[in-house]
């Protein structure tokens, strides 16, 4: 093995043109494929940046030449050479270094490696699972390399725009009380203090809000949050946020900033123009029309409501739904009634899997008569007035679900996408932002048979709803709102509370005792009895919103070191067993067998 002793590198793998004809170089990185051609080696040598063809010839550098041939793919090397013009015939026009290539007279091995588990030489498809258990050969591959530096473009962009903005940024703890966002909290035992546990933040929302009672005015963090929930596509037991709090605003500051905020980090790190202002959708109008609070709004397919005319129909599913206090809703899917039986059974499934009890449907033929194993309930008039309800014509066909409203929006509301993603409605570039806002303060909790925030319990309620705190607290809307990029929430805040007195009505409603209150949220409840001005705040998934601007469709795919669904580090393997001592220093029993 060499040093380096004597070189330095004066260029990286991407950036040696035609310009730089004659110049001699010293480049550094691993050996991505050699390639031996009569009597000369070519070796593709790649770094972060990108890829330069090395060739050794033993009329230029015998010995680098016979060296040469011991290269493997990922030895780590350092060159010095002349460019030279790749003869005719070998560029590579694809790249911009296709054009040159450096002739050795110097190599250098600076070390070996073994034969990767996966070639970094083929773009196909490899296990998640090898991916995790090797991520820092996975890092080395440009898709992740390009994801991994958009994440940090992302970053700069916010620091950049926030800090114009008179934004201080200001740590929190890591070590703290649990905080309620609705998760499960990850624990930490603490040795000086026998018996007592920090929380990891699941937020650092009851920081920045005291933060806002110090008079810091305008804060941010990008914060590692922990929360111990069920792993999906987008979500992680630690993933990142964009946080954010401020003084003395309301909703329109909050959200006139965030756009000003979005349309800079896109510009910044995609170059793409986001249009503002972002339309708002109050969330009972994005669950009556998308059956869902995080709609996406670049295609149709809108949810209808029948339930009118199918309450007096004769089928019976339908009737009893509307007359149980339910609903029927439509979905008219424009123009693909050529769906086969297998389409309908699949989707039938499909429904059922969300909890529907069937799925019925319609196809309108070419003279608008129904084809549906239903249509013999419904008179012509029915017929009519749900074709003019839900705009349907010839070649269109209708899906129906019935029963409750919260199962009827959760079957259409998914059934929704599958239909946009079986009919290529859902456009493949472009971003598009929506505000849901208006939420419910509270929902009932049936399993732990009281209400709960639905944001979290910091929310302020709407002024004009405050009468029916006692009365109707399900009906109370809250002055949250939830940022929406095509589908997927990215972001979520709220104006919060900021008298006691407020606060403690809020813990009343959600069954929280003074005893509980006090010992869990005291220092808050104190804080904002000395002086706490009103304010408000967002989060962003930094994860969610670099994943939707990388075009893909997991959060692992822009998180270096990120969990599988088991919560584990391959790499690492963690978590892991520790030993008796480190659990007694702890002054904790094992309830499993180490
Ligand atoms: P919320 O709980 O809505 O709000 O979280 C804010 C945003 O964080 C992202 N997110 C996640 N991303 C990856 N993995 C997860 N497990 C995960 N959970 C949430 C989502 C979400 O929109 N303290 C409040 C914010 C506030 O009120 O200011 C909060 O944490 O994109
Ligand atoms: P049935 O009368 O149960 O045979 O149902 C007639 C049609 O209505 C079938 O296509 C079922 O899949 C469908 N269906 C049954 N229950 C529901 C429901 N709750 N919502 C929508 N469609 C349903």
């Amino acid at each position: 093995m060499d040093s380096m002793k004597g070189l330095k590198r004066t260029h990286d793998c991407y950036s040696l043109t035609e310009t730089a004809l004659g110049q001699d170089v010293v480049l550094m990185g691993w050996v991505l494929r050699r390639r031996d051609h009569g009597g000369l080696i070519f070796i593709d040598l790649r770094d972060r940046k990108g890829i330069t063809q090395v060739v050794f010839a033993p009329e230029v550098d015998p010995k680098s030449h016979q060296r040469a041939h011991s290269l493997r793919s990922e030895y780590v090397i350092a060159v010095k050479g002349r460019i030279r013009r790749r003869p005719k015939g070998m560029e590579n026009p694809k790249i911009k270094t296709g054009m040159i290539e450096v002739a050795c007279r110097d190599l250098r091995i600076l070390n070996t490696s073994v034969t990767p588990a996966f070639s970094l030489d083929e773009e196909g498809e490899i296990s998640e699972g090898l991916r995790l258990r090797y991520r820092y050969l996975d890092l080395r591959r440009p898709l992740m390399v390009r994801n991994i530096v958009l994440r940090h473009r992302v970053c700069q962009a916010m620091r950049s725009y926030l800090n114009d903005h008179d934004f201080l940024e200001i740590e929190t703890p890591m070590l703290t009380r649990s905080t309620p966002e609705g998760a499960r909290d990850y624990l930490v035992p603490s040795r000086v203090n026998p018996g007592c546990f920090y929380a990891l933040p699941q937020s650092p929302q009851l920081y920045k809000q005291i933060l806002m009672v110090s008079g810091l005015d305008r804060y941010y963090q990008i914060v590692r949050c922990f929360r111990d929930e069920d792993l999906r596509a987008d979500r992680q037991p630690e993933f990142t946020q964009l946080d954010m709090e401020m003084s003395f605003v309301e909703e329109d500051d909050i959200m006139g900033l965030v756009e000003g905020l979005v349309t800079s980090i896109f510009k910044e790190a995609l170059n793409y123009e986001v249009k503002t202002p972002f339309r708002v959708l109050p969330y009972q109008e994005a669950m009556d029309r998308f059956g869902t609070d995080r709609p996406d709004v670049r295609f149709g397919l809108e949810l209808q409501d029948i339930s009118d005319i199918a309450s007096k129909c004769g089928l019976k599913v339908f009737q009893k739904a509307v007359s149980a206090g339910g609903v029927v809703k439509s979905i008219n899917a424009k123009g693909m009634g050529d769906l086969s039986r297998k389409d309908l059974d699949d989707l039938t499934k499909f429904a059922i899997g969300l909890g529907a009890k069937g799925l019925a449907w319609v196809k309108i033929r070419g003279d608008g008569s129904w084809q549906s194993p239903i249509a013999k309930f419904f008179s012509s008039e029915e017929k009519l007035a749900i074709a003019q309800q839900t705009d349907a014509t010839p070649g269109d066909i209708l899906f129906f679900g019935a029963d409750q409203k919260a199962t009827v929006c959760k079957v259409l509301g998914e059934l929704r996408l599958e239909l946009a993603r079986r009919g290529n409605l859902i456009p493949v570039k472009g971003f598009s932002f929506i505000w849901v806002t208006d939420f419910p303060l509270v929902e009932y909790d049936k399993d732990e048979g009281r209400f709960v925030a639905l944001h979290h319990p910091f929310t302020s309620p709407k002024e004009e709803d405050l009468g029916l705190l006692s009365t109707d607290p399900a009906s109370v809307r809250s002055r949250a709102y939830d940022l929406v990029l095509n589908g997927n929430e990215v972001g979520g805040g709220s104006i919060r509370i900021h008298r006691a007195s407020m606060q403690e009505a809020i813990f009343n409603v959600l069954s929280i005792s003074k005893e509980e209150a006090h010992d869990k949220f005291g220092f808050l409840l104190e804080a904002l009895e000395h002086g706490a001005p009103p304010h408000g705040g967002i989060a962003f998934g930094l994860d969610r919103l670099v994943m939707i601007m990388a075009g893909r469709d997991t959060i692992r795919d822009v998180i270096a070191f990120p969990k599988t669904q088991k919560a584990q580090c391959l790499m690492a393997h963690a978590p892991a067993k520790v030993s008796m001592a480190q659990l007694a220093e702890l002054y904790l029993r094992p309830g499993w067998e180490i």
